[in-house]
């Protein structure tokens, strides 16, 4: 079957002719997304080749967060670093594998953060797994980089998005106005534009959730899934449906694509530490692209993207997508 030629229009070409607010995207935001893009469409087939190129696995060491690393983990850190560090755009990154941020030798001040392979217990059993990436602003730009630089709210980020390694490999972006998505042409190596002014229904019967740790959650968050099960037979008089992939980044793209609620929320087992998902590199981006296709993104008590961050990996818990039920879900979590 030959391609559509509906899709015309090339990752490059879209920043170029984009605006936000009136305005043309910078020429230093774009080096830097162009060469986030390249980096992911390289890692895409990297991610494809698996056990041929020996990519499976454990590397046999841990994050600061204490996690097994993945052989995945490592090399997609290491590719997006050699990928962005040439940008002279560029100010520093911060990546969920490294402790410390890393200054680059660029004159810019832009700052990335990325969770560079998201999903890690899914590499091994070929379930989609994605790249998280963000894009803020130093406040400074002629001191030099300290990890405080970092830790500003989301509403700073200027760029957000991911790639979905799945059946296709897909993009989403926002730049601020709005969610766009691009596929990568696997035979040009080019993502090329599939939708505009994505949009995430206000309603829903789709809700994915660890219903694993469901005796460890807060009391609202049972509430909501308890009705959520009782179907039509409950309180919600209508029936819902359950997906949870266990990769954030595949269930916020079915999120962004279809409609639903993806909850990672905090949970008893550790009560001092506040969710499993990071708020620099996991749970801001995604409520940029969330908030930006019109739904909501909340920890319980506040919207993500208000939260001020006090460590650079600092944890959260996050409950997103269709704003209806991101609502009900804040309002059972005011009555406690
Ligand atoms: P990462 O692989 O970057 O550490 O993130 C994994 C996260 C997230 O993608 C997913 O939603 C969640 O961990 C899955 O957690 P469970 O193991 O509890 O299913
Ligand atoms: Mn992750
Ligand atoms: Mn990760």
């Amino acid at each position: 079957m030959s391609a559509s030629s509906t899709f015309n229009t090339n990752f490059k070409q879209y920043l170029i002719s984009a605006k936000v607010k009136g305005a043309g995207i910078p020429a230093g935001l774009q080096e830097l997304l162009l060469a986030v893009a390249h980096t992911c469409s390289t890692l895409s087939h990297e991610v494809a080749q698996g056990a041929l190129i020996g990519l499976l696995g454990s590397a046999g060491t841990g994050n600061v967060q204490g996690e097994v690393q993945q052989k995945l983990d490592v090399i997609a850190n290491d590719l997006l670093i050699d990928g962005v560090q040439g940008c002279k755009s560029l100010a520093g990154l911060a990546s969920e594998e490294m402790e410390l941020p890393l200054p680059v030798q660029g004159t810019g001040d832009y700052l990335l953060l990325f969770d560079p392979l998201d999903g890690s217990s899914n590499i091994d059993v070929n379930v989609s797994i994605g790249t998280i990436f963000s894009v803020l602003k130093k406040q400074d730009p002629a001191a030099s980089l300290q990890t405080s630089d970092f830790l500003l709210s989301g509403r700073h980020q200027v760029a957000a998005g991911y790639v979905v390694y799945g059946p296709q490999t897909t993009m989403a972006l926002t730049l601020g106005d709005g969610v766009v998505m691009f596929t990568l042409n696997k035979v040009t190596g080019e993502f090329i534009l599939i939708k505009h002014a994505v949009e995430i229904a206000h309603s829903t019967e789709e809700f994915a959730i660890n219903m694993s740790n469901m005796r460890h959650w807060a009391e609202p968050v049972r509430r909501y899934v308890d009705e959520c099960l009782a179907g039509v037979s409950g309180e919600r008089d209508k029936d819902f449906n359950m997906r949870w992939i266990a990769s954030m980044v595949a269930d916020v793209h079915r999120v962004l694509s279809r409609g639903g609620i993806f909850m990672y929320p905090w949970d008893q087992r550790e009560p001092h530490k506040p969710g499993k998902l990071r708020l620099m590199y996991e749970a801001n981006p995604m409520s940029f692209l969330v908030e930006q296709a019109g739904g909501a993104s909340t920890n319980g008590d506040q919207l993500i993207m208000d939260m001020i961050p006090t460590e650079l990996h600092e944890r959260v818990s996050v409950m997103l997508g269709s704003k209806e039920e991101i609502e009900r879900l804040q309002h059972y979590h005011s009555q406690v």
